[in-house]
């Protein structure tokens, strides 16, 4: 009999179809574990390493009668719908293994009511705010407070409904947009007011097994369209990680006052939080603040995050499936890590679809690189082609955030697709950090 242990091969479900569930796809693919795996519905790029069916990430029962079929051994829930939805309440319900956290334990993202009462409850830094879902009193509040001021629908609003108001009149009209003529559906019912805050912005990811977590390096994003922070918001345009100018101190001071207490509080509340918690904080003169709470991976974060994770993905949800978390020791390489986000002309507006992409493997040829697919399918002449406006996501590798940077720029020069639209200053006032924040 051989000697070599044999490892039970399983068959995983990826929930998603961006650039965060590619790379996640990617990371799993490396577990001796996996057996198959499968995305639903999944991109041309998770096409290549896995089985894409045809199933939204939003068609809960589908999914669950997909999984059992299958006997998937292991489904990652990723993105923000299905979690609001309820999906691992369902999958649960159907004794079928599924990580991420339950519908009431994802309210934290899916309800900014929700988030921000347990916040104040909590005392956990945040910005001043009020709720209202009267617009005449809404109103009336707005009136009396400084400007700046920032609105934001409470329900989910597919990152467009948190609206920062410089006058009195433009904050009238977003109150009146999401109150009255629900722009947003039901995600407007209610509204918070809050309070406009200045500094840096990063994000900050732990695991959690509801018990004990495990923090990842922080990261960064870049949420506007335009280089040097301007235009409109995205989903998210490039990220790097580590970053330089957080310091270890101001780590720990995120760990002691934001991370920890948010997940022992929601133990505590009876709601423990199994999955992956993703606070997104303001670094303010008064200390870190939280800005919102995601109950998911960020994208593109993720994509910057994989390409980090020393660790096999599928022993760390294992672990926080069967909590037992605090015995695995999770290791991230000693490298940078950047993502640069192509995009669709247009984007985030109204963009074209179906533009041929070139050049892929040849960015891919060069040394540390690989290229993330997010809006992407095969057309009819099997070519590959733009379906999204955040439609590729070029990762780098470096011994610093510089040389990570200067790789992926350099293969971005091997892509091309009509319209391709990318900031060329992700990074860039972080890669030489002047001074660093404690
Ligand atoms: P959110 O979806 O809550 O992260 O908000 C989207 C973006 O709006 C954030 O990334 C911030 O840039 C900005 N933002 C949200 N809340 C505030 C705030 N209270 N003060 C300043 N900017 C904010
Ligand atoms: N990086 C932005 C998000 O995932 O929400």
């Amino acid at each position: 009999m051989s000697k070599i242990m044999q490892v039970n091969k399983q068959k995983i479900l990826i929930i998603g179809g961006g650039g965060r569930e590619h790379a996640i796809g990617w990371k799993v693919t490396q577990s001796p574990r996996v057996g198959q795996i499968f995305f639903a519905p999944g991109n041309a790029g998770t096409a290549d390493i896995g089985t894409n069916v045809p199933i939204s990430a939003t068609d809960i029962s589908k999914l669950v009668e997909f999984a059992k079929k299958e006997k998937i051994d292991l489904t990652l829930a990723i993105p923000d719908d299905p979690l609001a939805l309820g999906i691992v309440d369902e999958f649960q319900k159907a004794k079928l293994r599924i990580w991420g956290p339950t519908k009431v334990a994802a309210q934290l993202e899916w309800s900014k009511v929700f988030s921000k009462d347990f916040m104040r409850r909590h005392n956990l830094p945040t910005a001043e705010f009020e709720i209202f879902d009267n617009f005449k009193k809404a109103k009336e509040y707005v009136a009396k407070q400084s400007l700046p001021i920032v609105i934001k629908a409470s329900g989910l609003a597919l990152g467009k409904g948190v609206i920062i108001c410089p006058t009195q009149e433009e904050a009238n009209e977003a109150l009146e947009n999401i109150l009255v003529k629900k722009v947003f559906g039901n995600s407007g019912n209610q509204v918070v007011i809050e309070e406009f805050m200045t500094g840096p912005e990063i994000s900050i990811h732990a695991f959690s097994d509801g018990k004990n977590y495990k923090m990842f390096p922080p990261s960064q994003d870049h949420k506007k369209i335009g280089e040097n922070d301007t235009g409109l918001n995205t989903g998210g345009m490039g990220t790097i990680a580590p970053l330089p100018f957080v310091s270890e101190v101001m780590m720990n001071k995120i760990e002691k006052e934001i991370v920890a207490p948010t997940l022992k509080t929601m133990r505590n509340d009876g709601i423990p939080f199994e999955g992956l918690l993703y606070p997104g904080l303001m670094l303010t003169k008064d200390g870190p603040k939280i800005l919102e709470y995601n109950a998911r991976f960020g994208d593109p974060e993720t994509q910057t995050y994989m390409r980090l994770l020393d660790t096999d993905l599928l022993d760390i949800v294992d672990s926080c499936i069967d909590g037992t978390l605090e015995k695995l020791e999770i290791k991230w390489k000693s490298l940078s890590a950047c993502t640069i986000v192509l995009a669709s002309d247009g984007y985030p507006e109204n963009y074209k679809k179906g533009e041929i992409i070139l050049g892929i493997e040849e960015a891919e040829a060069q040394s540390d690189i690989i290229v993330f697919h997010a809006g992407t399918k095969l057309d009819d002449k099997s070519n590959l082609a733009t379906n999204g406006g955040r439609v590729l996501g070029v990762s780098a590798t470096g011994n610093t955030l510089k040389e990570a940077l200067t790789k992926a720029y350099k293969a971005i020069e091997k892509i091309s697709f009509e319209g391709m639209q990318f900031r060329r200053d992700i990074g860039k006032k972080n890669a030489c950090p002047a001074v660093e924040i404690l």
